[in-house]
């Protein structure tokens, strides 16, 4: 029988690429201050900044678009959305939002304030900087082994549930909620058992706090819970998801991830008055509770998107394609994080670039070399990002790492041979990359508009 996994599609309507040289982009990384969020996307050969909302719809997703109904409120389009959601994640209510960041800030205006503390496996940015928003402080409580890139482990995103249970004995009133997310896209895409989402779930029962899941990768971590964890091998993955929502009381949700979609998200929640306050503000800022900033045919394409996202081939292909990636990278000798993650591939800087100290940007030196060496966009996921803390100090992040976040369904083998080339020749040239210095910043979610300056060196003079 063939081993060879395909990619379960055929490709239906192409983008051209504007192929670009490497002055062409040296110029454009000056020009946009050395920050790759400044750049233009025709200047970018292949983008693997972002798995969010940059992936290809299906013909039927298209087909959903042309369905949707733009009726204002009860449109057909919402109760599709709606019945699709409470499919895999049967919570009471179901409120929808333009993205994920909005549900998060909206639970988190809801339950967090000034004094509370939000425990996280770990926060990805915009949880982070909704949760600090309010005045809360947010904590991570990944497994020490989600801090140590070379090891491999099946459940590297698991929560590390005597450290949650101690938090919870000494601050239990100050704690409004506990989130576990899944995948753990800052700690390197890595998946949440569901075994430790059942301790996790036993802690906060013991102590009374209600516990939400980031479900935004849901069904890449459920893929993993069936290849990795004892005795779910041959299970439905729809049926482990809906394992993985009955551990949880809600969840936020991006759909511009595994929910196949180019826009949208969802707030879940069983709590009849929590829903009710959380709607209220829906009202105030995204829109009317059956469409909450999207249009109906959002709504439609989301709600096709969920039932595709499950399917066994698509996930097969998905995760084996992202391994596939980091196995390459690996075969060059470039350290990686592992294992590979279902979304993203993760280079260690910090392994690869020991000369360059954290405060001078490992990660951002070597993403912005990768863009100058083939045109490849990736994101600093480091010292950049989570560096700096709300009273304005700067600490070195505990991992320093660059991010190639795979969008689903877009770029074939031959680009991704393509980048395992670009960072095997950069790597190889590692010792001349040299750090750089930021020149100015906002106060908060400063890696999206700082801008930077290379210091000086043999390589970037
Ligand atoms: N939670 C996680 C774990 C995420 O990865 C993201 C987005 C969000 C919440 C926010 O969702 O973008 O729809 O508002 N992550 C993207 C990324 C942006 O590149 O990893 P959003």
């Amino acid at each position: 029988m063939p081993t060879t996994i395909i990619e379960p599609f055929r490709i239906h309507s192409v983008e051209p690429i504007r192929m670009t040289t490497a002055e062409e982009r040296r110029a454009a990384l000056v020009a946009a201050g050395w920050n790759l969020f400044a750049l233009r996307g025709e200047d970018v050969l292949i983008d693997l900044l972002t798995d969010s909302g940059t992936g290809a719809m299906s013909s039927e997703q298209w087909a959903g678009i042309q369905r949707g109904d733009e009726s204002y409120a009860g449109s057909p389009s919402w109760f599709r959305f709606e019945a699709a959601v409470r499919t895999l994640f049967p919570y009471r209510h179901v409120i929808p939002t333009h993205q994920g960041r909005a549900a998060e800030r909206i639970l988190l205006g809801a339950l967090a304030g000034p004094g509370s503390v939000v425990p996280n496996n770990t926060h990805f940015d915009t949880t982070r900087a909704n949760t600090e928003a309010t005045g809360a402080e947010a904590v991570d409580l990944v497994i020490p082994e989600g801090l140590e890139p070379a090891l491999d482990h099946p459940f590297k995103g698991d929560m590390d549930v005597e450290r949650l249970d101690a938090l919870l004995t000494a601050r239990r009133p100050d704690v409004p909620c506990v989130i576990v997310t899944v995948t753990n896209n800052s700690g390197g895409g890595q998946p949440v058992s569901l075994a430790n989402l059942r301790e996790v779930r036993a802690v906060c029962d013991r102590h009374g706090v209600p516990l939400f899941l980031d479900a935004c990768r849901f069904a890449e971590n459920a893929w993993f819970i069936r290849e990795r964890e004892p005795g779910q091998q041959d299970r439905d993955v729809a049926d482990i998801v809906r394992d993985m929502a009955a551990c949880a009381h809600g969840m936020t949700m991006s759909a511009k991830k595994d929910g196949l979609a180019n826009i949208g998200g969802w707030l879940a929640v069983d709590d009849d008055e929590l829903a009710e306050r959380c709607r209220t503000q829906l009202i105030l800022t995204e829109g009317f509770p059956t469409y909450g900033g999207l249009a109906g045919r959002d709504l439609d394409a989301i709600a096709q998107g969920l039932r595709e996202v499950v399917d066994h081939d698509y996930l097969r292909y998905r995760v084996r394609s992202t391994a596939y990636v980091a196995e390459g990278i690996a075969r060059a000798g470039v350290p990686v994080l592992k294992p590979a993650g279902g979304h993203a591939v993760y280079l260690d800087a910090r392994a690869l670039l020991p000369h360059v100290p954290p405060l001078e940007y490992p990660g951002q030196a070597l993403a912005t070399a990768l863009y100058e060496a083939g045109g490849i966009r990736s994101c600093e996921i480091g010292t950049v990002m989570f560096g700096r803390r709300p009273d304005g100090s700067e600490h070195p992040a505990p991992l320093e790492l660059v991010r190639l976040a795979i969008p689903r369904r877009t770029y074939t083998q031959s680009h991704m041979d393509y980048v395992v080339e670009v960072v095997a020749e950069v790597a190889a040239d590692a010792e001349r990359l040299r750090g750089l210095r930021i020149t100015s910043e906002p106060p908060a979610l400063r890696h999206f508009t700082a801008r930077f300056e290379p210091l000086g060196g043999p390589a970037r003079d």
